[in-house]
């Protein structure tokens, strides 16, 4: 259904470029925490960022841009802290990276962050209605599922809503996918590509194994915990750090390679496609995780759910009603106001 997805790397090889435009600016809002710093230490490696703005309301977000400025990368870095800095730290952003928020301790759902991370998204996203209305935002703050709606439905609610434009990074899921999968069949993950559908939490993420490239043979007494490992890999770590944050490493992995290909993109290349979690009409729900093919103003086109087999279809089944909640759960946050 959907014809190729280019396997993304951190290296900034270019294929078909037709534009001139190599040089962007970058904001890390979160940029002092777990992931936040790893993020911003890849995006210092990236040639194609050259402002990097790192912000965070912790007060020593000013030394980790100090550290990072030491890099012999020609970008430059500017520390903001506090929130009374937001504004200018998005100031003519052109892709804002968003991995502020609080993370997870066992025995947690993503959901249970809401209380505390739907205010910090909402925050940023009514300054960035006035401070950088136009450019890419990619959020990894969880819930993703309801992140999202808050984040499209604070721009619309100023009239700057782009939904091409906002994505939820699901990144994560079809990296894990990779690994996983690779490991099992004996294939280098690196060469991996499994598309990853739904949401970015338990059920709703629904890895598409029937599609991986390229083809693996998974028994069929291993699929179910091979699709239940990707599903619950998040808590795996939680789980594993026991107390002490959730993913942060590998999500800077991912949260540098999306950003990567959201540039590359930019500058003009062809056939750069993604999943990740955005505003859509492939299915019944209004925010779902698909294969996405990016460009210059963002999503190209959306390749949606295509083909999949009876076991795949099942889980989307189960994914939906979750999902459903999710989403109206971030709409009702900003339209009530609460
Ligand atoms: P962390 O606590 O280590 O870092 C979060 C940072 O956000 C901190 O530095 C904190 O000061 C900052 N922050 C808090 N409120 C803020 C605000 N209002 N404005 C700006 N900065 C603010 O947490 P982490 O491990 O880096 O995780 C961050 C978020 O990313 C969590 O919500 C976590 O669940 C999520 N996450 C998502 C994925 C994904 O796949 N999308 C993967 C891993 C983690
Ligand atoms: C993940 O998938 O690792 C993140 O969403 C963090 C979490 O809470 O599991």
């Amino acid at each position: 259904m959907f014809s190729r997805i280019v396997r993304p790397t951190l290296n900034t090889a270019r294929k078909f470029s037709t534009s001139q435009q190599n040089n962007y600016r970058v904001t890390v809002c979160g940029a002092a925490g777990g992931i936040g710093q790893p993020l911003s230490l890849l995006l210092k490696l990236n040639p194609l960022v050259t402002e990097l703005n790192c912000y965070d309301i912790a007060p020593f977000t000013p030394g980790v841009a100090c550290d990072l400025s030491h890099i012999e990368t020609a970008s430059k870095v500017k520390g903001f802290a506090g929130q009374e800095s937001l504004k200018d730290a998005l100031s003519n952003a052109e892709v804002v990276v968003i991995p502020a928020g609080v993370p997870r301790k066992p025995g947690m759902t993503r959901d249970d962050l809401f209380g505390s991370n739907a205010n910090v998204v909402k925050t940023i996203f009514e300054c960035a209605t006035e401070a950088c209305p136009d450019a890419i935002f990619c959020i990894i703050t969880n819930p993703v599922n309801s992140c999202v709606p808050i984040a499209c439905e604070v721009m619309k609610k100023a009239n700057k809503l782009n939904p091409r434009r906002i994505f939820g990074v699901s990144t994560l899921d079809i990296v894990r996918a990779n690994t996983f999968v690779g490991e099992m069949c004996g294939v280098n993950p690196k060469e991996m590509n499994v598309p990853v559908i739904g949401g970015h939490s338990g059920i709703t993420i629904v890895p598409l194994f029937s599609r991986a490239t390229p083809k693996v043979s998974i028994p069929k007494d291993k699929l179910d915990a091979l699709t239940k490992r990707v599903q619950e890999a998040g808590t795996e770590v939680v789980n594993a750090k026991a107390g002490h944050g959730s993913a942060t490493l590998s999500m800077a992995y991912s949260g540098a390679r999306f950003a990567n290909s959201i540039l590359r993109a930019l500058t003009g290349e062809q056939d750069v496609t993604e999943c990740a979690y955005v505003m859509s009409d492939v299915t019944e729900v209004e925010y779902f995780a698909s294969p996405v093919k990016l460009g210059k103003c963002g999503i190209e086109q959306n390749c949606g759910v295509g083909d999949i087999n009876e076991y795949e279809e099942n889980k989307l089944c189960e994914a939906m009603e979750q999902l459903k909640k999710d989403i109206k759960k971030g709409i009702e946050f900003v339209q009530k106001g609460d």
